[in-house]
């Protein structure tokens, strides 16, 4: 009332106007003000919960790969645990006159895979010298290990986790061969042992490992030796197993600056074919063939990363320039060897004394005709 009174007279009404718009523009800046506030809040809320969101995301893809992880690894415990096999010490030798190179009728398997990626990296155990060769039995649950470049043993275990448990090679049962091996070329596929030597002159063994006899020695004709691989001197020729069957990677002479790959009958030692994989021997350290496909693994003389830089399918379905330059994990020295399991899609490597295993990933082959 008394406000309308004051209000009512002429001059007093123009101050009472700017009154109410000075009341009228606090009001407004106070609103605009809450707006923006609420603005804020809203923007932050939204953000906050973008970040949850991709945390969370974040934190179950995590979960997944440990996840996946810990299944593999009870699938790869429950893959070893079948009965130790009895080895006799008597021997008990076969001599075999020279190979002889047999018709190619061979049928082919479907094997269409190709490794995509090295999935992942285990080293299991430091055991042995710096260099020396590690191989599971991909028919069985054993592991083999030859230590050092030469020798007329090798170690074996039960499984891979009885050798993961042990306490160093002294605590497996040796195995005697009778015939030396030499380099990193040994390979083992259903109880049997295939293994490189050479005195005059290379020779793979055909060696049983239940009855503990030498079944097979089959010279291999080559005009001068020479290794395979310029990084692992001590390998005159590599032995390489697969879904496929039996590989030797050799050179074919002092001269030849690629690797040559043999397909062997695993029943005869009979030579079945021969390539030129084209791959270079130089700086090579180690190679594994898979599905029919040859992997040459490169390094430097002073050890770098290793790296898969060369392959060559003998179906012709993965040509080199295809195939992605891949790396292997960053660890320590070179590997002496790389010895691939079919069954287990994972390779089995010795670099500087540890005992390594790769897990890979397999895509399929690009067919050309499509
Ligand atoms: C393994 O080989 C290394 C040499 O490379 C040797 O020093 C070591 O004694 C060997 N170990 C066994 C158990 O034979
Ligand atoms: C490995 O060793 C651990 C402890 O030392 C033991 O509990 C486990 O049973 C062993 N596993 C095998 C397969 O020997």
């Amino acid at each position: 009332q008394i406000l309308m009174f004051y209000c009512s007279f002429p001059m007093h009404r123009i101050i009472c106007i700017f009154d109410r718009m000075q009341l009228w523009h606090d009001q407004n800046r106070q609103y605009h003000s809450e707006q923006q506030d609420f603005k804020k809040l809203t923007h932050e809320l939204m953000e906050g919960l973008g970040r949850d969101y991709i945390a969370l995301y974040k934190d179950l893809s995590g979960t997944e790969v440990r996840v996946d992880r810990a299944e593999k690894e009870m699938e790869y415990v429950e893959t070893w645990t079948s009965p130790r096999a009895c080895v006799h010490p008597e021997e008990k030798v076969l001599e075999r006159g020279e190979w002889s190179l047999k018709e190619m009728n061979q049928n082919k398997h479907d094997c269409e895979d190709v490794i995509a990626s090295i999935r992942s990296v285990k080293i299991l155990k430091r055991a042995g010298g710096p260099k020396g060769v590690w191989t599971p039995d991909p028919k069985s649950s054993k592991v083999y290990l030859f230590n050092g470049t030469s020798g007329e043993s090798l170690f074996q275990f039960k499984s891979v986790r009885d050798f993961f448990n042990s306490s160093g090679l002294h605590s497996s049962s040796s195995v005697k061969l009778g015939v030396e091996w030499t380099g990193s070329g040994s390979a083992v596929y259903s109880d049997h042992l295939y293994y490189v030597t050479h005195a005059e002159e290379v020779q793979v063994v055909k060696f049983d490992l239940t009855s503990g006899f030498i079944t097979d020695i089959a010279m291999f004709p080559l005009a001068s030796v020479s290794p395979v691989y310029s990084l692992n001197p001590e390998t005159i020729a590599d032995i390489a197993v697969d879904d496929q069957g039996l590989w030797l990677l050799y050179a074919s002479n002092e001269k030849e600056p690629n690797i040559n790959l043999a397909k062997l009958d695993r029943q005869s030692l009979d030579i079945e074919q021969i390539w030129d994989t084209g791959c270079p021997r130089e700086n090579a350290e180690a190679a594994f063939v898979a599905c029919g496909t040859v992997y040459v693994v490169y390094n430097t003389r002073l050890p770098s990363r290793s790296r898969i830089q060369c392959v060559f399918d003998v179906n012709g379905m993965v040509v080199n320039e295809e195939a992605p330059l891949m790396y292997f994990p960053r660890r320590f020295g070179a590997h002496s060897s790389l010895k691939y399991n079919p069954e287990e899609k994972q390779l089995y490597g010795w670099d500087d004394g540890y005992q390594i295993i790769y897990r890979l990933t397999m895509k399929r082959k690009m067919m050309a005709t499509q």
